[in-house]
């Protein structure tokens, strides 16, 4: 009988994340395989012995990407692979690669690694980003969920205050698409192939994310989002993937981030499909 264990972090407090492991275990009892959810810190990435009992696979549902290269490298199927969690994890290189496949998105700039001692307002460089994406404009962390890293920047003193706070961190500037203040369209991809999808949107803010005070309804996506939301998932090697659409000039999709590790709760709740059948699915004909 096949095996699988459900990786969450355990350090994270919220029951969102144990909620998530538990809807991938029951799919997969479900589907007839032996589950068992294990915290991230609950596998000893002890280097000089072999792993107990290894399950035929893991769903990996945290960021922890030494865990998931340390089990690749034990011989576990990954999913998704620790190479895509980990351009996933960091928006900045997740855009970088969705612009090597030509992916549409909102003109982004990465910014540049500084160190302690640089004076940001004598550089130059900032000058020449707010000229070229002018404000008010987006502000976004390498590493955020939920909205959480996410800011709309609308004057010069809160662009550069942002900047000092940032120096260290990776983060982009981008373009923002002010057509989709408050509205965004989630895409759940397995496999390639779009599994469900529901149109988010927020009254009080500009991000559309649910955590953060938005609703969320049943979509029929445009041919156009389809096709994007399925490139871009390819474009990062995602297997499973939670697309962020926004919407351009005459509702033209372009793509906003993709979550390797997408939450399932909410567009269970909202569309009734539970997308963790299609994950448990699709990774019993991988693995065959
Ligand atoms: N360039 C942008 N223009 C307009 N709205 C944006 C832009 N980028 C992000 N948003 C809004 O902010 C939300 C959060 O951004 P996102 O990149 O998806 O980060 P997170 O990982 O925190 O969800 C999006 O769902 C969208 O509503
Ligand atoms: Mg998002």
């Amino acid at each position: 009988m096949s095996s699988c264990w459900v990786i969450y972090n355990g350090s994270l407090t919220s029951d969102k994340f144990e909620d998530q492991a538990r809807l991938i275990k029951e799919a997969a009892e479900r589907a007839g395989i032996q589950a068992l959810i294990k915290k991230n810190y609950e596998v000893m990435m002890d280097l000089t012995s072999s792993i107990e009992n290894p399950p035929s696979f893991v769903v990996f549902l945290d960021k922890d990407i030494l865990l998931a290269r340390y089990l690749k490298n034990k011989g576990i199927r990954i999913f998704n692979d620790p190479e895509v969690i980990e351009t996933c994890d960091n928006k900045a290189n997740q855009y970088i690669q969705l612009a090597k496949h030509q992916i549409p998105m909102p003109k982004t700039i990465i910014a540049p690694k500084v160190y302690p001692a640089f004076t940001i307002r004598d550089s130059g460089y900032y000058e020449k980003v707010l000229e070229s994406l002018s404000l008010p404009m987006i502000i976004k962390e390498g590493r955020g969920s939920f909205g959480m890293k996410v800011y709309l920047i609308e004057t010069e003193e809160d662009f550069y205050e942002k900047v000092e706070e940032l120096r260290g961190i990776d983060y982009v500037f981008q373009q923002f698409i002010a057509t989709s203040k408050g509205r965004d369209v989630r895409v759940n991809i397995v496999g390639g192939k779009i599994v469900a999808a529901m149109y988010r949107h927020s009254e009080t803010d500009f991000r559309a994310n649910i955590t953060n005070g938005g609703t969320a309804e049943v979509v029929t996506l445009t041919a156009a989002q389809e096709k994007i939301a399925i490139q871009a998932a390819a474009a990062v090697g995602a297997e499973f993937a939670g697309v962020d659409l926004l919407f351009g000039e005459n509702e033209t999709p372009l793509v906003c981030e993709v979550n390797a590790a997408a939450h399932i709760r909410n567009i269970l709740n909202v569309t009734g499909i539970n997308v963790a059948d299609a994950m448990i699915q699709y990774i019993l004909e991988e693995i065959q």
